[in-house]
């Protein structure tokens, strides 16, 4: 039987995790809960490891884009960045992301740090005063080049249209800094992760850098320069130092020396630290440049040592284009959570999209994940034995197993290679490899329940072979409920608790990871309960394969090059006269309209479009139309859709409407028109 070993050195380390802060400009989507829920899983694989783990996430609160939003709101920065950022905090709440800080830019004891760092930028003699001029993108708070822009003036990441700047600002010698950083890169090769990314940083320092513009005075939503209050600090400066300052470290002391500070400051690196403390930065491939340039350069002027990694993952898309706020082309989290859980839709974000690239969002993946793997896969293994057999073998307790035979062995054999296996990936951050690899075990474990045939042993042999055989799989189901708890933290507490088994209680320097076979003690009551991944009602099926992306994207730039414009401001592709004409739109007047059982949203209604029978269409409108408001009304249809089932009933055609967060608009028409005459 196996006890839990005490982890090695390495493992008993300090691991200082954090993901971007987010700016707070719009509501939180699955691209955001995406970021969060990776570094939680790595903060959760961390600690089951036995290290000391700081896991940091927070929102991004100042600059022009949110004093913008916040002027359209009719309100004051701080009071707009109050309602904005709970939401985010909400969010990762939902998603059961553990983390131990959440920060906000406007906090105090950010604004303090900020402060400090840029003394300490300005005691190094790496910042003056001078002039800016060029292209700058509110969108994403960025200053571009002319080369780096779209055709039309436009940001290369949000297609939102740059702006022309000219104005006072401190810079900060960033070209001073490039021989360091490469001298840098050369002696930490695994600085940025994936390595492909490492190599366009590379390229990017190579190619010499600008010195960097680091305070504006053309509006006022950010951190005062200290001593010369005209000037607000870039936000970027701003935002980076919030890893600096949840940790307090530019509290109080010299340049470089954090000791005499909180104990959470010893969660940065410093070279007497550098075999025991770990500090990693996950962020979007988007943001890269600012982690792996601008910020060490920043903390080497400050006289404090780099991060040990950035890890850029990919981008969740719609469409092969990044789901983003500015685009609106996004997928809302909350509606997912409610109709699967949270666990299926971390184990979906890590399992379906490979870490560091991008991945497609699919409704239609999400529903067979749940169902196959979740459902068929793991939910299936632990109700077949703890459900339907051992409380017919042993009124459910865990049998003492006999001597076992090949079969026995070869599971154990490959349980504890997975085992290996899933711990390197989860190291590597590759997810989505650490799931395949536990689903190997799945896959074997449910093989041999129907190899073995537990509910013929029940009959034909219940004393020997039987008790052996439900030991194996319960065992097998022990070890899944820890390789798997960084993804499903609350689904392998739960399937714990069917086996009769404590919550898993991390503790610093004890590694929990399974390593020796046998640690199921028999006699040990097992607690049945309702399945971990009960079947989707067919409603919510429907409703989620029904489920369309927020909007339609343009397809993805090409590595920032001009390209001619194919897309227009809404990101809708441009087409010709003859696409349009291909869609019959007509006019239809509502005959019958009734709410569809089981549905919020879709109303199924009659409508005359001036065919010999009126046609069936479904229209998820309900939620702000009831059925007798829409009779004798006159709508534009589209009329040559093909037929598509909603909630079982087909529905023949579309209705059009217009709707934003607060609701929704049919397109009626107000003169007494004939159905059935064309829109065009
Ligand atoms: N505020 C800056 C980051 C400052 S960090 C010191 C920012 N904020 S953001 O809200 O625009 O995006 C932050 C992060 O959200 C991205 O880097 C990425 O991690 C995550 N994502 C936003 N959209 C995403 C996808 N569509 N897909 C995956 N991640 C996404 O940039």
């Amino acid at each position: 039987m196996s006890t839990p070993s005490p982890s090695s050195a390495a493992d008993a380390r300090r691991y200082y995790i954090t993901t971007p802060i987010y700016y707070v400009n719009d509501r939180p989507h699955v691209g955001h809960a995406y970021s969060t829920v990776a570094v939680d899983v790595m903060h959760r694989f961390q600690e089951l490891k036995g290290a000391r783990v700081h896991f940091l996430t927070g929102t991004d609160e100042h600059g022009q884009k949110i004093e913008r939003r916040a002027q359209e709101e009719g309100i004051d920065g701080q009071a707009f960045t109050d309602r904005m950022a709970p939401p985010f905090r909400q969010l990762f709440d939902t998603m059961n992301c553990g983390y131990d800080d959440f920060i906000r830019t406007t906090e105090p004891r950010h604004k303090r740090q900020v402060q400090a760092l840029w003394k300490r930028l300005e005691e190094s003699g790496d910042i003056y005063l001078g002039e800016y001029e060029g292209w700058y993108s509110v969108s994403s708070e960025t200053f571009f080049t002319e080369k780096e822009l779209l055709e039309g003036n436009l940001d290369p990441i949000t297609r939102k249209p740059v702006e022309r700047v000219r104005e006072k600002s401190y810079f900060f010698k960033l070209s001073k800094y490039g021989p360091k950083l490469l001298e840098w890169f050369e002696s930490h090769p695994d600085f940025v992760q994936p390595s492909t990314r490492f190599n366009e940083v590379k390229r990017f320092v190579e190619g010499g850098l600008h010195d960097l513009s680091i305070s504006r005075t053309s509006f006022r939503w950010g951190i005062g320069v200290p001593n010369d209050p005209q000037h607000v600090v870039y936000v970027w400066l701003d935002a980076l130092t919030n890893y600096l300052s949840a940790l307090g470290l530019l509290e109080t002391g010299p340049a470089g020396a954090p000791s005499g500070q909180t104990d959470l400051a010893h969660f940065w690196p410093t070279k007497g630290t550098l075999s025991t403390t770990r500090a990693v930065h996950v962020v979007g491939k988007d943001i890269l440049r600012f982690h792996a340039v601008y910020w060490p350069a920043f903390l080497m002027a400050a006289g404090l040592q780099p991060p040990h990694q950035i890890w850029a993952h990919g981008w969740l898309t719609a469409d092969g284009v990044k789901m983003s706020k500015s685009l609106k082309n996004f997928v809302s989290p909350l509606p997912l959570v409610d109709a699967l859980g949270t666990d299926p839709l971390r184990y979906y974000l890590m399992r379906d999209v490979a870490f560091g690239q991008d991945g497609d969002f699919s409704h239609a993946n999400l529903v067979a994940r749940y169902t196959g793997d979740l459902g068929n896969g793991l939910g299936n293994l632990l109700n077949r034995v703890v459900q339907s057999i051992l409380p017919k073998a042993t009124e459910g307790r865990i049998p003492t197993p006999g001597p076992s035979t090949s079969l026995e062995d070869s599971l154990v054999t490959l349980a504890q290679r997975v085992s290996q296996d899933t711990a390197t990936h989860y190291h590597a951050f590759a997810p989505h490899r650490a799931l395949e690899s536990i689903w190997e075990l799945v896959s074997a474990a449910n093989k041999y329940v129907d190899q073995t045939e537990p509910w013929a042993l029940l009959k034909s042999d219940p004393n020997h072979r039987l008790p052996t055989v439900l030991y194996t799989v319960l065992e097998s189901l022990r070890w899944l409920s820890v390789l798997l708890s960084p993804v499903l933290p609350s689904k392998c507490q739960d399937l714990r608790k069917q086996l009769g088994l404590p919550p898993l209680a991390v503790r610093q320097g004890l590694d929990l990871w399974p390593q020796a076979w046998g640690a199921l003690i028999p006699g040990t009551m097992t607690q049945p309960g309702t399945p971990l991944f009960p079947r989707l009602p067919e409603a919510v099926q429907d409703q989620l394969l029904g489920a369309p992306i927020a909007a339609q994207a343009p397809p993805p730039p090409d590595n920032h090059t001009k390209k001619p414009q194919t897309h227009n401001s809404n990101g809708k592709p441009m087409i010709e006269f003859d696409d349009f004409t291909k869609v019959d739109l007509r006019l239809g007047k509502v005959l019958q309209a009734e709410a569809v059982p089981k549905s919020t949203k879709l109303l199924k209604l009659q409508v005359d479009i001036g065919e010999p029978q009126p046609r069936q269409i479904l229209a998820g409108i309900r939620t702000t139309y009831a059925p007798e408001d829409l009779i004798g009304k006159k709508l534009v249809v589209v009329a040559n859709l093909k037929p598509r089932k909603l909630m079982g009933l087909e529905s023949q055609g579309m209705v059009l409407a217009a709707s934003d967060d607060d609701g929704l608009s049919a397109l009626f028409v107000d003169k007494d028109i004939t159905p059935g005459v064309s829109v065009g």
